[in-house]
């Protein structure tokens, strides 16, 4: 969808305004938005909301053709709800089921004139970026793979959004420029975890990154396994040794700060396919293990969405990317490996592989001086129990330095819309690792697991700020619907530019 901002005035009138349609807010109790009295002037609007043909409710419609008065075409009238509370719930069923309507029109412009202000809690620019971002959800196509494409996008592909009153016309185009850079980052996001795990390995995330450094001026290095012996990134490499695809390390810069600036690094799981290794998963729905690199996935489409947008803040993205198989060189049970830094891990189930490859990225993070770092992960069906499928788990120390890049990120997913919940932490939890024969054991005694599972990120994390997001419940849904979700790459980029 193609989006512009215009300002509509006094001169410049919404009834004149020459479109295919006009979409505008009406209310429950029969009232009409401020651009839906503007375009009433023969009444017609009102008499179609006392005929009861349209409610008002949040994501009703009604689509009048020919209207006195006025230029458009056809003016659609779009419920949201009670006029004094329009919730962010409201304003978005309101944004899809205007995207609905538009798709099936006989027309392909059509102008958007809702009350962007009016959002309890929230500004113009949440607004604006709910509507690209629901536009570009609903546009979004998984038929790469298939040799009979989809039915092509029909309707309504040039959207003018009407300017919220008095906001000068940069600001709402920075706003839409933002808000199209979140989309294409979870676009890219969304379209690496759909692809089927012959194809994105870890390989093919290495060239994808590579092509991302090309387009936006990232540096890059990707590391090979020779290189992470060196490295002595012995947890990393025992899930990697399983598997006929060569493990990559990718390590990308964004250099948009000051020099000296110190960076804040996202660390993303990219288990390209999770079949359980020895520890084998069983069989039903185990496809949707190729969605174990969606951590990784988030990172590549953050790095999208700020190279986009030129974000003036040093980010480095690093991904740990390998495949977790069965097979006569793979990690048995009762296995104990020596982690980069030294700890030796007691590997008791070569299913809890995702914090065996970050502990060895998290490592490797601390020759950056972080200002902070972030992992993200698909790391627990545990996380799912506790969460399902609306929040991504948080994890941090508890003390006030991560008591407060704790509430950065809470925060950030507020404003996203990308909302995650925080967990607890500490000595109690921890003391659920322990080992007979090594350091720690890669899994935990019963109770807990999403909790243990950060507890042992943790252990490799005390030279720095760090926080741990479990998005195993969010990255990508089930069922007839089954796609990535594109998250929560809104709450990251919403971060790094909290951070700006
Ligand atoms: N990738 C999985 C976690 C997962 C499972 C995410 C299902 C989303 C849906 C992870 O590698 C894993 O297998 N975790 C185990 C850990 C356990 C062995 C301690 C799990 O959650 O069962
Ligand atoms: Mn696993
Ligand atoms: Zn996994």
């Amino acid at each position: 969808m193609d989006f512009s901002i215009k300002a509509f005035d006094t001169k410049n009138t919404l009834a004149a305004a020459k479109t295919g349609c006009l979409a505008v807010a009406v209310f429950e109790n029969k009232k009409l938005s401020a651009a839906a009295q503007a375009l009433d002037a023969n009444g017609a609007i009102s008499a179609a909301i006392k005929s009861g043909d349209i409610s008002g409710k949040p994501g009703s419609t009604l689509l009048l053709r020919g209207v006195a008065g006025i230029t458009a075409a056809r003016v659609l009238l779009v419920g949201m709800g009670a006029d004094d509370t329009v919730t962010e719930k409201s304003f978005s069923s309101a944004v899809s089921a205007t995207l609905k309507v538009f798709a099936t029109l006989g027309s392909n412009d059509a102008i958007i004139a809702f009350p962007l202000e009016s959002v309890k809690e929230r500004d113009a620019n949440w607004a604006l970026r709910a509507l690209v971002l629901g536009a570009s959800e609903a546009e979004f196509r998984t038929d790469g793979q298939k040799s009979k494409k989809d039915p092509a996008l029909t309707g309504v592909r040039k959207i003018v959004v009407a300017a919220p009153s008095g906001s000068v016309g940069n600001i709402g185009k920075n706003a839409l420029a933002q808000a199209a850079a979140i989309a294409n980052g979870m676009n890219l996001t969304r379209e690496l975890g759909n692809l089927s795990p012959n194809v994105c390995t870890p390989t093919f995330l290495a060239n994808t990154a590579r092509k991302l450094a090309d387009d936006y001026g990232f540096d890059i290095e990707v590391l090979e396994r020779k290189q992470l012996e060196a490295l002595k990134m012995g947890s990393f490499l025992s899930v990697a040794k399983g598997s006929d695809e060569a493990p990559k390390f990718i390590v990308l810069k964004h250099n948009g700060g000051k020099s000296k600036d110190a960076p804040v690094v996202l660390v993303g799981k990219g288990i390209t396919f999770d079949t359980g290794g020895i520890s084998l998963k069983p069989g039903p729905g185990m496809d949707e293990m190729k969605y174990d690199m969606c951590g990784a996935g988030s990172v590549l489409g953050t790095f999208r969405a700020i190279g986009e947008m030129g974000l003036k803040l040093n980010v480095i993205g690093i991904v740990a990317a390998c495949e977790n198989m069965p097979s006569g060189r793979a990690s048995k049970p009762g296995d104990i490996v020596t982690a980069m830094n030294g700890t030796t891990i007691e590997i008791l189930n070569t299913d809890a592989e995702g914090r065996l490859i970050l502990c060895d990225a998290l490592s490797y993070a601390e020759r950056f001086k972080p200002a902070a770092v972030v992992d993200i992960a698909t790391l627990t069906g545990a996380c799912i129990v506790a969460l399902g499928h609306h929040t991504s788990g948080l994890f941090t120390r508890d003390d006030a330095a991560h008591d407060a890049l704790a509430d950065e990120l809470l925060q950030a997913g507020k404003q996203a819309g990308d909302v995650a919940w925080r967990f607890p932490l500490g000595e109690i939890y921890n003391d659920q690792l322990k080992s007979n024969f090594a350091d720690l054991a890669n899994i935990g005694t019963p109770g807990a697991a999403s909790i243990t599972a950060a507890c042992f990120l943790e252990n490799f994390t005390r030279k720095y700020t760090w926080a741990h997001l479990d998005i195993a419940g969010t990255a990508w849904k089930s069922g007839a619907n089954k796609g990535a979700t594109g998250r929560p790459v809104p709450l990251l980029t919403t971060f790094l530019m909290n951070r700006v």
